[in-house]
């Protein structure tokens, strides 16, 4: 049964077990698009693993091949549908701890985001990459702000209950918020 679709990959849900196919695009060379799409799935088996390590709930991946991964199916709600100031203070908690652990998810939306009893499971790390840098994680966290402003009414009140549960997990969290404030002025003037 297919589950999803974005515009990289194809989703689809067998006995228990999700699985992650990334499309050929044929605007690439062919060279370039199977380097590409090997890159992101390795990238994502890799680093969906490694953050769990650092108290991340992530699925749990259960076998790659080239271009494709299988992985646990999380049961709950897309983020995007349900969530609450109480759920954002939670994203910043998780956030918070991605970050001090040196990772940058690379695509924080309310969509790849799922709340599975009570706690914010992380998905979709075919972008994400190691860094430790204010700037890399500030543009992480602008683009979770960016979501909320553009999906979600009140972002306001969701934004200042993810910045409390970021600032209880991780010790640099000031330094990155204003770094947003910095970033979010530069898209301005771009
Ligand atoms: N492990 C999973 N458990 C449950 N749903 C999933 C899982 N992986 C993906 N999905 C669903 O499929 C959608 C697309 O998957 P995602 O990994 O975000 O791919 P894309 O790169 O296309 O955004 C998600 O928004 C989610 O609804
Ligand atoms: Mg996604």
């Amino acid at each position: 049964m297919e589950i999803g679709r974005g515009a990289e990959a194809v989703i689809t849900l067998e006995n228990g077990t999700v699985r992650k196919w990334r499309l050929p695009k044929s605007y690439r060379l062919a060279e370039l698009d199977e380097r590409i799409r090997q890159e992101r799935t390795v990238r994502e088996a890799r680093i969906t693993s490694d953050a769990r390590r650092h108290g991340v709930q992530t699925p749990v991946i259960r076998d790659i091949s080239r271009f494709e991964l299988m992985m646990e199916y999380v049961q709950g709600e897309k983020l995007k549908d349900v969530i609450t100031p109480e759920t954002s203070k939670k994203v910043g908690e998780t956030v918070g701890k991605l970050h001090k652990g040196g990772i940058i998810h690379g695509d924080l939306t309310t969509s790849n985001m799922i709340l599975r009893d009570d706690k914010i499971c992380l998905i979709d790390f075919g972008l994400s990459f190691y860094e430790k840098s204010v700037e890399a994680q500030g543009v992480d966290v602008h683009v979770y702000f960016q979501t909320l402003e553009s999906t979600h009414d009140q972002p306001e009140l969701l934004e200042e209950a993810f910045k409390i549960g970021y600032a209880s997990t991780y010790s640099q969290a000031a330094a990155v918020l204003e770094r947003v404030k910095e970033i979010k002025a530069r898209g301005r003037y771009l």
